[in-house]
Parts: structure tokens; C-alpha cells; sequence
């Protein structure tokens, strides 16, 4: 089997392939035949330091993979081998063959290939979780989902606009006619405009009942402004921590200065609530996660789940998919094919 290590901290190129035995599942484990791997900006930041629930270098990084069932461990049904699945990794999943809990694995729809299959579960699982669970949602309120364009961001976008929501969305401009094209209702292009100022425009000064950011430090701080009464802020992530030269220590302090602190009476007198999403720790959730992958699947079978991938890389340019996200270049998903 091969895999992607990184091998330590630092630029695209100490991401080096390996070779290694075959695994061999282990009770309640499948052996899956990988055809597709889902690239996600965790594993950028997992790469340069900046991902403290990643294993330390030398690593295997990757939470998500598809492909087909070879083996099964003892205890697993032996006639789920053949089956094309898609499968939550976590970690390990660069790899051309990878063992994971049968509980982490799920049948794809026979109208999914297995590139758009790999691009399904940490998006829209954590969107699902932000929008749906934990956000609330409901028909003819309204949302902002900043990053519209990633993978997370496209799909809160399927989501939403399932929902019966108005949607609002901020990414780089060269991405706005694609998302319109989406159903975005009210692209911003946050890069050149404030997009507190531009939330408040468009919605009379009032605000939005859901906002969803995974930028971080003062953002958030501004995405609590954009909250009308009743609204609520989910906090998913900390982009602008790639955006910093300085070293990894800097960075974090850096961020955490910029942070907002809520305080319980304040949160009271607004009518606001804010929460966190880290799906990575919802791993002892296996029920939940099920559900949620079911709803989702069951999506995908009625048309509202449109996974997009933006491009394919080769196995062996892992490099490259990770400085096109850092780039900003990809709209929606990219993914890795390992051509077995
Ligand atoms: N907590 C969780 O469970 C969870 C799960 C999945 C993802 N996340 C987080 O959600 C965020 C988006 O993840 P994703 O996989 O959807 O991302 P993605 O598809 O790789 O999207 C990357 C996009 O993010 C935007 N962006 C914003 N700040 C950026 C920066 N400093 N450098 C590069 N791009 C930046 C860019 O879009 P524009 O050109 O429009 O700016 C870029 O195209 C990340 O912070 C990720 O860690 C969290």
C-alpha cells in the first residue's frame, strides 16, 4: 500500500509518498481499496503546525475516503466485501488502502460516483451539524455562510436552501457567479467589502437568525453584529490562522487576542446564542453521525445533496491539491484519485 506522510511542519513539499505491508483489519474493521480521498483545509493546517488534534510528524493525515470493501475483519458480515463505500478516517486516509470500524462506513448512492462520494462526508456532515442540529433553521429565516464557496460552504448552501432559508454568502468575488448559479441568494465578496456593513444593508439593519464562520479571531466578533434578535453564531474554524508569516506560537497567540470572550448576561439581553462545532470530536457519537450521514444520503437520492468537486489531483500531487486550496483557487471540493 502507499500513503502520504507528512513528514514534518513546513510547505507542500514534505508531503512525501511511502510504501508500506498491506493493513489488515482488525475485529469490526474493514479493509477498504481506495479510490477517492477528500482533501480538507484541516489537513493544510495539520501540515504546517497549525492543527493541534492532528498527530504529531511523521503522519498520516485524511478524514475521509471512498472506495471499495476487499476485506472484512471478524465479526463483520463477510458479504459487505465488493461493496463501493464512502467511509469516514480519522486520520490515515491518504492512503491507497485503509482500515476502518465498519460503524464508519456507508453504502454510496448509486448516483454518486466515487470522487463526489469522497467529497460528502466531513462537508456535509459539518454542515449538517451547524445548520440543522445545532444552528436550527427553519424555513424563511436566514442565514450567512461565510467561505459560500468551500467544500463546508457549498454544502450548508444544499442545505439551507432545502430548509426554505434566505441565504447569504461570503467568498472571493471570481466565485460569486457560480454560487448565484447555486442558488446563493445574496453573494458578498467579504475580500473588498465589509460584509457586517453589506449584511445590514441587505437585510433593512437587522441582522440574520444564523451565522456560520470558520474564519476566526475578529471575525467572529462582526458575525455576532450580524445576528438579529433570536440569532445564533456557530464557530467552525480558524482560516486566518494560514494567513500570518509569523511562527506557530505567534499565530495561536495572535488568534487567541482576537477572539471575542462572551459574557452570560450580555448573550442574555441580545437574545443571542453562540456555539461550536469540531466534528472530529464527535467521533464517540457513532449514532448521531449515522443518523445525520442518513439524512444526508437520503439527500443525495432526492436531489437537494450536490456534492461539487472542483478538480481531481493524482495520488502522488497530494502538493499540489494543497496549495490550489491555499491559493483560494477551488470552488466547492478537491480531491485525490489513487488510480487503483
Ligand atoms: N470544525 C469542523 O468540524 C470543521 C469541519 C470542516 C471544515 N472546518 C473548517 O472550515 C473551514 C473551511 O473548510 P473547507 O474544507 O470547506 O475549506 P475549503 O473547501 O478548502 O475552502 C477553502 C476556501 O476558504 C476560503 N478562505 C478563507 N480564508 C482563507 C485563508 N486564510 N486561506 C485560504 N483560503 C481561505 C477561500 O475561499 P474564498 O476565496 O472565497 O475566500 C478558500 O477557497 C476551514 O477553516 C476548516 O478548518 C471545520
Amino acid at each position: 500500500m502507499k500513503q502520504i506522510s507528512i513528514t514534518r511542519y513546513g510547505d507542500t513539499d514534505v508531503l512525501k509518498i511511502q510504501e508500506k505491508n498491506d493493513p489488515e483489519p482488525s475485529a469490526g474493521e474493514v479493509l477498504i481499496n481506495v479510490k477517492a480521498i477528500g482533501v480538507n483545509f484541516a489537513d493544510i493546517l495539520a501540515r504546517k503546525g497549525l492543527y493541534p488534534d492532528a498527530p504529531k510528524p511523521p503522519c498520516v493525515v485524511g478524514y475521509e475516503v471512498s472506495g471499495i470493501i476487499e476485506a472484512a475483519g471478524q465479526g463483520v458480515e463477510p458479504s459487505i466485501v465488493g461493496q463501493s463505500v464512502l467511509a469516514l478516517t480519522r486520520f490515515n486516509g491518504y492512503s491507497d488502502k485503509v482500515c476502518v470500524s465498519e460503524k464508519n462506513v456507508f453504502a454510496i448512492p448509486a448516483a454518486l460516483d466515487f470522487e463526489r462520494a469522497a467529497a460528502i462526508p466531513v462537508n456535509y456532515l459539518t454542515a449538517y451539524q451547524l445548520i440543522c442540529v445545532m444552528g436550527g433553521l427553519k424555513k424563511g429565516e436566514s442565514v450567512l455562510i461565510h467561505n459560500a464557496g468551500g467544500g463546508v460552504g457549498l454544502a450548508a448552501l444544499d442545505i439551507s436552501m432545502h430548509l426554505g432559508a434566505t441565504t447569504y454568502g461570503t467568498s472571493s468575488a471570481g466565485k460569486h457567479s457560480f454560487l448565484k448559479e447555486r442558488g446563493l441568494n445574496h453573494p458578498i465578496d467579504y475580500r473588498n467589502q465589509d460584509f457586517l456593513a453589506s449584511i445590514m444593508r441587505l437585510t433593512n439593519g437587522q441582522g440574520v437568525e444564523l451565522v456560520i464562520d470558520p474564519i476566526g479571531g475578529k471575525n467572529w466578533k462582526k458575525s455576532y453584529k450580524a445576528l438579529r434578535s433570536t440569532g445564533r453564531l456557530g464557530m467552525f474554524g480558524v482560516s486566518t490562522v494560514t494567513e500570518s508569516k509569523m511562527g506557530r506560537l505567534l499565530q495561536f497567540a495572535r488568534l487567541i487576542t482576537q477572539m471575542p470572550w462572551y459574557n452570560p448576561l450580555g448573550l442574555m439581553n441580545a437574545n443571542k446564542s453562540v456555539f461550536g462545532v469540531n466534528l472530529g470530536h464527535m467521533w464517540n457519537e457513532r449514532d448521531k453521525i449515522a443518523e445525520w450521514m442518513q439524512e444526508i444520503l437520503n439527500g443525495v437520492e432526492q436531489g437537494w445533496v450536490r456534492p461539487h468537486v472542483d478538480r481531481t489531483f493524482p495520488f502522488d500531487q497530494a502538493g499540489e491539491a494543497h496549495a490550489y486550496i491555499e491559493a483560494r483557487k477551488n470552488i466547492g471540493k478537491i480531491v485525490l484519485v489513487t488510480g487503483r
